[in-house]
C-alpha cells in the first residue's frame, strides 16, 4: 500500500474552509485506490502569529521536512499581520525547500463561463512554469534615510545562471512531455522584458536561447512581458506552455485564472522537481476575507491542488480520477458556487466531486 504524510496548513480565511475540502478528496481517494494518507494538521498562520509573535513555530520547516508533501490553503489576515510579514510563511517555505517551479495549469474546463470572449476549453490549456525563489522576490534590499525627504527604497532582483537554467530546463522537458501525450504542440514561450530590463532580462534571453539549443525538437519565442498579457486575453490558444520569472509568472497567473474562470478555479504546485524537500499545493486564491466563513469559496481550486499533488507523487490514475470527477460536475450547471454562476456553497460542491469519486 502506497503511503503519503501530507501537512495541511489551512492557513487564513477562506484557506481554513477549503482545507476541509482538501482532506476529503483524500479521505475518499484513500478509500477507493488503497492509498495511505497521513495527513497532520499545523495551526500556522495569522493567529498563531497573534499568539506567537511569528508565522510558524521556530522550528517549523525542520518539522515539514518529514513529510512527503505540503498542503497551503491560504495565508492573510491584514487586520491581524501586515501582509508582507504573513506572506512570508509561504515565500520561507517556497525558499528553504528550493520549490524552485511554480507549476501553473490554464485550462477551461466544459462548463465554466468566463469574462474573456476568447477564452474556450478548446483554446485555453496551457501551463505557467514560474521561477519561484529568486528574480524580483529575492529579499535584497533597503531602506535610506527612512522618513525623510530624502528616503529611498532599493529592492534588488538576483538571476543567477543556476536559477534561470533549471527552470527553463523544466519548461522544456514538460512541453516534450506534453506533445508526447498530444497535450500540447511542443512549444515554449519565454516571458521577458529585455528592451528594458538591461542586465536581469537579456541574461534571461541568453540562458533561454542556451537551453533551446539542447531541444531541437521544440519550438520556441520569446515576448515581452505587456504583450503577452495582451496576447493571452487576445489569442490564448497560440500558449503551451509559458516560463518567466518569479513576478512576471505572480502576475500573469492571475490573468490566467480570469482565462479558466476565475481565481476560484486555479491550482499551484510549488515544485522540488528532485524530490529533496517536500513540495507544496495550494490554491492560487489568498485568504479572500471579505468573503471568507461564509461557506461561499470555490473549492475547485484546492481539489484541483490535491490532483496536481498525485499528478508529483506519480499516482496518474488518481490524478486522472479527479480530473473526470472535477470535469463532471464543471460540466452541468447544477451544483456550482457563486463566482461561476451557481449557488451552492464550498461544502456542497466538495461533496458532489466526492460523491462522484466514489461512483466510478
Ligand atoms: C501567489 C501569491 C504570493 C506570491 C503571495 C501570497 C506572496 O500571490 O502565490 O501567487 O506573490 O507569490
Ligand atoms: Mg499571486
Amino acid at each position: 500500500m502506497n503511503k503519503y504524510r501530507i501537512a495541511s496548513i489551512p492557513g487564513d480565511g477562506v484557506g481554513q474552509e477549503v482545507a476541509i475540502e482538501a482532506v476529503k478528496v483524500l479521505d475518499t481517494i484513500a478509500d477507493k485506490h488503497g492509498i495511505r494518507f497521513e495527513i497532520e494538521r499545523l495551526d500556522w498562520g495569522c493567529d498563531y502569529y497573534v499568539q506567537h509573535q511569528r508565522m510558524m513555530p521556530e522550528d517549523g520547516l525542520d518539522r515539514l521536512m518529514d513529510f512527503d508533501a505540503i498542503f497551503l490553503g491560504s495565508v492573510g489576515d491584514a487586520k491581524k499581520v501586515p501582509d508582507h510579514i504573513s506572506v512570508k510563511l509561504v515565500l520561507d517555505i517556497r525558499k528553504a525547500f528550493d520549490q524552485y517551479v511554480n507549476l501553473r495549469p490554464i485550462k477551461l474546463y466544459p462548463g465554466v463561463r468566463t469574462q474573456i470572449r476568447s477564452a474556450t476549453p478548446e483554446s485555453v490549456n496551457m501551463v505557467v512554469v514560474r521561477e519561484n525563489t529568486e528574480g524580483e522576490y529575492s529579499t535584497i534590499g533597503g531602506f535610506f534615510k527612512p522618513n525623510t525627504t530624502d528616503a529611498i527604497a532599493i529592492q534588488t532582483a538576483v538571476f543567477t545562471q543556476k536559477g534561470c537554467e533549471r527552470v527553463m530546463r523544466y519548461a522544456f522537458n514538460l512541453a516534450e512531455t506534453r506533445k508526447k501525450h498530444a497535450l500540447g504542440p511542443g512549444m515554449v514561450t519565454s516571458c521577458t522584458k529585455s528592451n528594458a530590463l538591461g542586465y536581469s532580462m537579456v541574461f534571461w534571453d541568453q540562458v533561454f536561447s542556451q537551453v533551446t539549443a539542447d531541444f531541437p525538437s521544440l519550438e520556441t519565442e520569446s515576448a515581452l512581458v505587456d504583450a503577452l498579457s495582451m496576447w493571452l486575453i487576445r489569442n490564448p490558444d497560440r500558449f503551451d506552455v509559458i516560463v518567466t520569472s518569479n513576478l512576471f509568472g505572480d502576475i500573469l497567473t492571475d490573468l490566467g485564472a480570469m482565462l479558466q474562470g476565475g481565481m476560484g478555479m486555479a491550482a499551484g504546485g510549488n515544485i522540488n522537481p528532485e524530490k529533496q524537500y517536500p513540495s507544496m499545493f495550494e490554491p492560487i486564491h489568498g485568504s479572500a476575507p471579505d468573503i471568507a466563513f461564509k461557506g461561499i469559496v470555490n473549492p475547485v481550486a484546492t481539489v484541483e491542488s490535491i490532483r496536481m499533488m498525485m499528478e508529483h507523487f506519480g499516482e496518474t490514475e488518481v490524478a486522472l480520477d479527479i480530473e473526470r470527477a472535477v470535469s463532471a460536475v464543471m460540466t452541468e450547471d447544477r451544483i456550482k458556487t457563486v463566482d461561476l454562476g451557481g449557488s451552492s456553497t464550498t461544502v456542497e460542491v466538495g461533496d458532489e466531486i466526492v460523491r462522484l469519486l466514489k461512483a466510478y
